[in-house]
C-alpha cells in the first residue's frame, strides 16, 4: 500500500469528529432528495459515518407529519436503496422530523421551532446543515430566510447546481449569498466532482510518471469529456424544458470534469489549493465560439407533456473549448451530452498523438486513449497499439480496464454520500468556487445569449451530423465516429 502525501495533513479529514448535526433538508419533497441525497444520508448511517448525534428535518411548503415523512424516506430508500432492512432504519427514523408551511424571510413556518427543539436535544455548539435541493429561483429566498431568522450562526449551506442560470444571475445570487454567509460556509455542489472517477483524474496524472509528463499539448491530440444518455426527459420534462442541456450538464457538470483535467499541479493536497488549481483553469477557457458548439433536439420531444410545442430546448449540446494556457495551447476539448442517444456513459478520453518519428508512423487516429469512466464505482482503461501476438505480422488496438472496486481494500462512495459527508466535516475540495463560476457564465455568454435553434436528431442516434465534424481530425472515441 502507498501512503499518498498530504503535505502535513489529510484533506479528507477536516474535522474528525464533526459536532452534532441539525441537518435541514429544503426540498424534501423532490426528486433528488428521494432519489439521491435522502438515500446517500442512510448510507452515511450505514457506513458508521454521520456525526455521533444528528437530527434530519425535512422542509417543504406542503403539510406533513413526522411520521408521513418517515414513511416517504422509507418508501424513497426501498426504491432507491440502500433498503432500510440493510441498515439502522428503526434508529434512523427516529431522528427525521418534518417541518410544514416552507420557510421564507417574512414566515418560517414551522422550521425555526422545530431546529429549536432539535438543537436543544442535541446539547450545547450543534451545528447547523442547510441542504438546498431545490430549483436555483429558491436560493436566494432560502439563504435571505437563514440570515433573517437568526440560523447562518455556526451554518454551513450547500446549493445544487446550477448555481445561477447566467452571469447576471450568478452575481445577484452570489452577492445575496455572501451578505448572509461567509465563503467558508459555502458548499456549492456538482456532483460530477464527487464521482470517485473524477477524482483519479488527480490521482493517475500527478502519482504516475508515465501520465504527469505526457499530460500536456506534446502528447495529447485531443481531450473528450462525453455523457451520452439514452433516457428521455419524460419524468422531468417540465424542468428540462426550462433548462436544456446547455444548463443543466455542460456549463455545470462538463466545465467542472474539464477543469479537473486541465489544472495545473497544484501547490498541495489541501482543499484551498485544490479548488484555486480548479478555479485558475476554468480562467483559463477561452469564451465559447457558438460556431464551435452543435445543439440539437431529438425527434418527438415536442409531443412530450408540459414540453411546448414550439420548444427551442436544447436536448443535446456538443462543444469545441480551447483552453489559452501553455500547458493546453491548440489541444481541444470536445464536450458533449445529451438525452436519447445511442448510448448511456460518462467518460473522460485523452487521445494521445501519433508518434511522429519511428517505425508506426502510420496509425488509425485513436490508437492510443486513456479513458476515465465516471459511471457508478468508476473505472479507468487504456487502449494501446500491440503487435498481434501469433506467426502473422499485424498491429492491433487492446485494452486494459482497471474498475475501481478492485483496487485494494478500495470501498467505492456514490458521490452524494461523499459530499453530503464532506459537508459534515467541512471538506470544501470537491465544491465549487465563486470566481471558477463567474468565469463559467462569462465564457459562456455567447452561447446562452444566442439561444440558437437546435437541429432535429434521430433517437438512438449520435445527435446533429455537424457534431461529428467538430470533433474532426481526430473523431468522437464513443461511437468511433
Ligand atoms: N433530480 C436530480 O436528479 C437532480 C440532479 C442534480 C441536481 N438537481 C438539482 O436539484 C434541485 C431540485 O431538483 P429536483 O429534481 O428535486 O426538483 P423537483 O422534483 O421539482 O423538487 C423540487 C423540490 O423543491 C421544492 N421547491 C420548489 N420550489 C421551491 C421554492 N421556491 N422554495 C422552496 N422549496 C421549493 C419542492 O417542494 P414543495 O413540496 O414545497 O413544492 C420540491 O420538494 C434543482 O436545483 C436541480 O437542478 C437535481
Amino acid at each position: 500500500m502507498v501512503d499518498a502525501p498530504r503535505d502535513g495533513h489529510d484533506a479528507r479529514v477536516s474535522e474528525p469528529s464533526p459536532d452534532p448535526t441539525v441537518f435541514v433538508l429544503f426540498g424534501a419533497t423532490g426528486d433528488l432528495a428521494k432519489r439521491l441525497v435522502l438515500p446517500a444520508f442512510f448510507r452515511l448511517a450505514q457506513e458508521g459515518l454521520l456525526p455521533p448525534d444528528w437530527r434530519l428535518i425535512g422542509s417543504g411548503r406542503r403539510q406533513k407529519s413526522d411520521d408521513e415523512f418517515r414513511d416517504d424516506v422509507h418508501a424513497a430508500l426501498q426504491e432507491f436503496g440502500p433498503k432500510p432492512e440493510e441498515g439502522p432504519w428503526d434508529e434512523f427514523s427516529s431522528r427525521l422530523a418534518f417541518a410544514s408551511d416552507g420557510f421564507s424571510p417574512d414566515d418560517p413556518g414551522r422550521l425555526l421551532d422545530r431546529v429549536g427543539e432539535a438543537e436543544q436535544a442535541l446539547g450545547a455548539d450543534v451545528r447547523r446543515v442547510f441542504y438546498l435541493g431545490v430549483p436555483p429561483d429558491g436560493f436566494a429566498s432560502l439563504t435571505r430566510a437563514i440570515g433573517d431568522h437568526g440560523l447562518a450562526d455556526r451554518a454551513r449551506v450547500v446549493y445544487e447546481k446550477p448555481f445561477g442560470t447566467s452571469l447576471e444571475g450568478f452575481r445577484e445570487l452570489d452577492k445575496c449569498v455572501h451578505e448572509v454567509l461567509d465563503e467558508s460556509q459555502v458548499f456549492r455542489i456538482d456532483h460530477f466532482l464527487g464521482k470517485e472517477a473524477t477524482q483519479q483524474l488527480r490521482a493517475a496524472r500527478f502519482a504516475n510518471g508515465l501520465f504527469s509528463s505526457s499530460w500536456d499539448r506534446h502528447h495529447v491530440a485531443a481531450v473528450q469529456i462525453d455523457v451520452p444518455e439514452t433516457l428521455d426527459v419524460d419524468d422531468r420534462a417540465e424542468f428540462y424544458d426550462a433548462t436544456g442541456a446547455i444548463l443543466d450538464m455542460l456549463v455545470t457538470h462538463l466545465f467542472q470534469v474539464a477543469a479537473e483535467v486541465a489544472m495545473e499541479p497544484p501547490a498541495s493536497l489541501g482543499a484551498d489549493d485544490i479548488a484555486e488549481a480548479r478555479a485558475a483553469a476554468v480562467r483559463a477557457f477561452r469564451t465559447l465560439d457558438p460556431d464551435e458548439v452543435v445543439v440539437g433536439q431529438y425527434e418527438g420531444y415536442r409531443e412530450i407533456e408540459d414540453v411546448a410545442d414550439d420548444s427551442r430546448t436544447e436536448t443535446f449540446v456538443a462543444a469545441r473549448l480551447w483552453i489559452d494556457s501553455e500547458r493546453w495551447r491548440g489541444v481541444p476539448f470536445l464536450l458533449r451530452t445529451g438525452k436519447r442517444m445511442a448510448m448511456s456513459r460518462q467518460t473522460v478520453h485523452l487521445v494521445f498523438r501519433k508518434p511522429e518519428n519511428g517505425p508506426y508512423t502510420e496509425l488509425p487516429e485513436r490508437a492510443n486513449v486513456l479513458t476515465f469512466d465516471l459511471s457508478g464505482n468508476g473505472a479507468l482503461s487504456l487502449a494501446m497499439t500491440l503487435e498481434r501476438p501469433g506467426a502473422v505480422a499485424a498491429l492491433d488496438r487492446a485494452t486494459t480496464d482497471l474498475p475501481l472496486e478492485t483496487v485494494a481494500d478500495g470501498d467505492p462512495l456514490p458521490p452524494y454520500v461523499r459530499l453530503v459527508h464532506d459537508v459534515l466535516i467541512g471538506d470544501r475540495t470537491l465544491f465549487t468556487r465563486p470566481d471558477g463560476l463567474e468565469d463559467v457564465w462569462t465564457v459562456s455568454a455567447p452561447v446562452l445569449d444566442a439561444h440558437p435553434e437546435p437541429e432535429v436528431y434521430a433517437p438512438g442516434s449520435w445527435g446533429p451530423a455537424a457534431a461529428e465534424r467538430l470533433a474532426d481530425p481526430v473523431g468522437w472515441v464513443l461511437g468511433e465516429s
